[in-house]
């Protein structure tokens, strides 16, 4: 049984709950104000609001219905358009009509959604995050600037919330309607979903499984990781983070030990997806799906994160860069699931850089990736890792490239040998991300990117020695 709020209704059901919430919602419940558009968590159209109740308040974010499975619903509050609604228009709809931000209205309830959950954070307001609230909601017909003029409007009206919690100051400035403050009452009565242990399929956020079997997984018996405790938080032990395997992007986004230790973390999350998807996008998705561009993938080979595996009889633990046996194929057991993520966090004098090339600067997937981490002595390398994804059938820890950086000072003779024993690591193929011959010289762009950040001064060596700038 799945159990959870729907606006202001208890919803009790026993339908598969591998269906969508998207499918739910229109067809079930005959809510139509969520529309369908790429089914592929790319448009937002059908974005709707998922509440947790966290430390006895209400957190709400904004998730793509399209990809979400009831199941990851159950002892949430999920808000529809409708649910949303009030008598007369609510503060983001009146800046939308203002504005003349919505023409054929098709887009329109994912905006004005996204917004709403916005305006439920926490967060102090800042017209930057407010744009940022609608990097995955797409508009045919309207053009972005006046979605934007609306978006700052509704933004400049938070600023007067200090102090007060966003939920009630919702209520009372027509955002949501009222009913929205007896909902963590309502949460509390339904019983969390026992910890199941099978050979069920295995569902984290469901942001790549719906993509890619969107037509026979509403079906399939599952279980759902994305919830349960055992698999969730962020901890440092000594020196090193030990993360849940249902971490979410978003999740880690807002981890202040991360933050503490990654000074760009934010810079490089916002090249991962958009914000509904990395509301639900897992860490052990992304090892799991084995994409060879995975950026989560990418990051953790450098770190040399270790999965910590079980089948709740055993557990055992891999290198992340032992994991991957061919493209697609893992060192892992049908039943076996990740449980736990362990990297040793960066000292404060390590160097550590994430790098992508996208044919979008966002929601876009890499064409190539790579990450690096430097473990310095002085002026010398003590220990590397060097990743790439793009450049093979599997994301690659560049075992070779990084072993030779192992002693050596940084000088632009050693990048430029470095960069060519990089060449010889890959095996890049030309698809529709780009020939192999683009992908050869956007790695070594990348890794250029990766030394220069890190050592300002080679700057102009390095692009004089590639012949980018005159002698
Ligand atoms: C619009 C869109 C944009 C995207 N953009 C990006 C991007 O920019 N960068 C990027 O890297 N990815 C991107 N992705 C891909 C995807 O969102 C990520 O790979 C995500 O991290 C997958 O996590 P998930 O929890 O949603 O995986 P799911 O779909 O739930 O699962 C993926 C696989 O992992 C398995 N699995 C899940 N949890 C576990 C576990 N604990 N143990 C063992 N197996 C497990 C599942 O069985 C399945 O085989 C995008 C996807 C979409 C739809
Ligand atoms: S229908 Fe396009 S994101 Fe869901
Ligand atoms: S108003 Fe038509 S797609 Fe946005």
């Amino acid at each position: 049984m799945t159990q959870f709020i729907l606006n202001n209704t208890e919803i009790k059901t026993t339908l598969s709950p591998g269906m969508t919430m998207l499918d739910f919602v229109r067809y079930n419940q005959h809510l139509t104000g969520t529309k369908i558009g790429c089914r592929e968590g790319d448009c937002g159209a059908c974005t709707m609001l998922i509440g947790t109740l966290t430390d006895g308040r209400m957190k709400y974010h904004a998730v793509t219905s399209c990809l979400m499975p009831i199941g990851n619903a159950h002892g949430k509050h999920v808000v529809t358009i409708e649910g949303i609604n009030l008598k007369e228009l609510t503060l983001v709809q009146e800046s939308f009509a203002q504005f003349g931000a919505t023409q054929c209205g098709f887009c329109t309830p994912g905006f004005i959604v996204s917004l709403t959950g916005y305006c439920l954070d926490e967060k102090s307001p800042s017209s930057e995050k407010a744009i940022d609230a609608v990097n995955g909601n797409i508009c045919r017909c309207t053009g972005y600037k006046s979605i934007e003029k609306a978006a700052y409007t509704v933004s400049e009206k938070l600023a007067s919330r200090q102090g007060v919690d966003a939920i009630s100051f919702a209520v009372k400035n027509n955002i949501v309607p009222e009913y929205f403050l007896k909902i963590p009452e309502k949460i509390k009565l339904i019983q969390a979903n026992p910890h199941i242990v099978s050979t069920n399929k295995k569902v984290g956020g469901g942001t790549d499984l719906y993509v890619q079997q969107h037509d026979t997984i509403a079906n399939e018996t599952i279980d759902f990781l994305l919830d349960q405790d055992y698999l969730k938080g962020i901890t440092q032990v000594g020196n090193a983070c030990e993360m849940g395997a249902s971490t979410t992007v978003a999740e880690m986004s807002d981890d202040p030990i991360l933050n503490l230790h990654f000074k760009n973390l934010q810079k490089y999350f916002k090249l991962v997806s958009s914000v509904p998807i990395r509301n639900m996008a897992t860490v052990a998705g992304n090892f799991t799906n084995a994409s060879p561009i995975g950026d989560l993938t990418i990051m953790f080979l450098a770190l040399d994160a270790q999965l910590e595996l079980s089948d709740d009889q055993q557990k055992r633990n891999i290198a992340l860069r032992d994991f991957y046996k061919g493209y697609k194929q893992l060192d892992k057991n049908s039943n076996e699931i990740i449980e736990k993520i362990r990297f040793e966090l960066p000292a404060t004098s390590d160097f550590f850089n994430f790098e992508k090339v996208s044919k979008r600067t966002h929601l876009d997937i890499a064409s190539v990736n790579s990450a690096i981490l430097l473990q310095m002595n002085g002026d010398v390398i003590e220990t590397a890792g060097l990743s790439a994804g793009g450049v093979g059938p599997i994301p690659k820890y560049l075992s070779r490239s990084s072993a030779f950086l192992k002693g050596k000072s940084v000088t632009e003779k050693i990048i430029m040998e470095l960069i060519e024993l990089v060449q010889e690591e890959i095996s890049p193929i030309s698809d529709a991300r780009g020939t192999e011959q683009y992908k050869r010289l956007l790695l070594s762009q990348l890794i250029k990117a990766h030394f220069i950040g890190f050592f300002p001064l080679l700057k102009k060596d390095l692009l004089l020695s590639n012949g980018l700038i005159g002698q």
